[in-house]
């Protein structure tokens, strides 16, 4: 089987303006709410990676009629919230957690049976997060040992309206809830110890549901209707993370990164690395529709290592490996604590950043919920990402100032929240190149 890798070598700088493609989390609810909703909904902006693809395959399967007249736009025809009809086979979810977090909600409300599936790495990740809260709805899903996928959702169950309290801050178990909750008799509210990202609530709203926040509570009432319209998806934050950090770690670097997403319960990245000196300023800001968008400039700058503070973790969740680059090029100590949900992500990512930092002679030390690093200078190497995009994007930022080249193994799910990663930054100026090695 071919191995897709990147190999990055040291020096330039990363300039220019540049358009991260759209954000995936909200990418994926736009073709969801746009499927159960009544009429029309235009997506633009659409991330076309293989995680929101796989959404949208799934609500074909369901027969939906979307049609995607560019790789960024989305013309979904509305079923209503009664319309999905039964898919002929198990949905493949791929390597896609939210995929199959929110529409394990969504299909716990349906008439018919439904099975999901996923990749390896998806197929190994705890969905009794989700479970446990539907079954407490009244709906009846099997799952694998441990609670992991495949998930068999029984159609036909009536759900009842719960106060579900989260253990964990989890933006994917808050919103299958919801989802279930918009089928369930009476009103449905989730607590969350901590803010997690409120794409749902917010694009709910859009849809013309009534969903009540109030501090650390979320609420909504079933059986009502959504309706379809217009959504324009903000780049991904998630995605410029990278080349906010590449830019602040590249000599001489100064780069505009335009229509960013930066939703609060999203941007902790921007309060991390501020605190770590980074040089980054935000202008334009506006709205798409419900969702705040900025272009962000960011120049080099001297980082520092910092003890990130517990409560920014959730805000900047998917952020952490490449955190952890900016940690390992920085001057003197960071410790991460309160993170132990990284080690339930596309891959471990604990685990998996450690190794690899210290394969490029950084002394970081995994602890059960997080990581003590020691900043440095990386040397070149070799990385194995373990599948995992987001390590593998998180290395092609530290191989830009190694003191040699870095080559990132197993890439090829860079493409399902960052298509054209390596020909972007290249663009702007890195030095790095994709491989497909035999
Ligand atoms: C997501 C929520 C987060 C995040 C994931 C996307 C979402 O997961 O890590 O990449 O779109 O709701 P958790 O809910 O497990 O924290």
């Amino acid at each position: 089987m071919s191995e897709q890798r990147i190999v990055v070598s040291p020096g330039g700088r990363l300039a220019g303006r540049m358009r991260v493609p759209g954000d995936k989390s909200i990418s994926h609810r736009a073709v969801m709410l746009g499927a159960i909703a009544e009429g029309h909904t235009r997506v633009q902006g659409f991330l076309d990676g293989a995680d929101c693809l796989a959404t949208r395959d799934a609500f074909r399967a369901m027969g939906v009629t979307i049609k995607q007249p560019e790789a960024t736009t989305l013309e979904i025809e509305g079923v209503g919230m009664q319309g999905l009809q039964a898919p002929p086979a198990a949905i493949d979810l791929g390597n896609s957690g939210t995929s199959m977090r929110l529409l394990a909600g969504l299909l716990a409300g349906q008439s018919f049976d439904s099975e999901l599936v996923g990749d390896a790495s998806l197929m190994r990740r705890p969905m009794l997060r989700v479970v446990e809260p539907l079954r407490g709805m009244g709906a009846r899903i099997d799952c694998a040992q441990e609670g992991r996928a495949p998930l068999r959702i029984y159609g036909g169950a009536r759900l009842q309206a719960v106060t579900y309290e989260m253990p964990v801050a989890s933006a994917q178990v808050k919103s299958c809830v919801l989802l279930a909750g918009l089928y369930a008799d009476g009103e449905t509210t989730v607590t969350e110890p901590g803010p997690s990202r409120d794409h749902t609530e917010r694009m709910l709203r859009a849809f013309g549901c009534a969903v009540h926040s109030e501090s650390n509570r979320v609420s909504l009432r079933g059986g009502g209707r959504l309706l379809g319209g217009e959504v324009n998806v903000p780049g991904d934050l998630s995605s410029a993370a990278f080349a906010l950090i590449g830019a602040s770690l590249l000599p001489g670097s100064d780069l505009l990164i335009e229509g960013v997403g930066v939703n609060p319960t999203r941007a902790g990245i921007l309060e991390i690395l501020r605190r770590m000196g980074a040089d980054i300023s935000e202008h334009r800001r506006r709205d798409y529709g419900d969702e705040p968008v900025a272009d962000l400039q960011v120049r080099t700058a001297q980082l520092r290592g910092i003890d990130i503070p517990p409560e920014l973790v959730p805000l900047a969740i998917d952020e952490f490996p490449a955190i952890l680059v900016a940690a390992a090029c920085a001057e003197g100590q960071t410790r991460l604590r309160g993170a132990a949900e990284l080690r339930v992500k596309e891959s471990d990512r604990i685990a998996v950043m450690a190794e690899g930092l210290r394969r490029l002679g950084i002394a970081a030390e995994a602890t059960e919920d997080g990581m003590l690093i020691e900043g440095g200078r990386p040397q070149g190497g070799e990385i194995d990402s373990h599948g995992d995009h987001r390590i593998a994007m998180a290395f092609a930022m530290a191989g830009m100032v190694a003191q040699s080249p870095v080559t990132i193994h197993d890439c090829a799910n860079v493409a399902t929240s960052f298509p054209g990663f390596v020909s972007l930054m290249q663009d702007h100026g890195a030095r790095m190149e994709g491989m497909v090695a035999a």
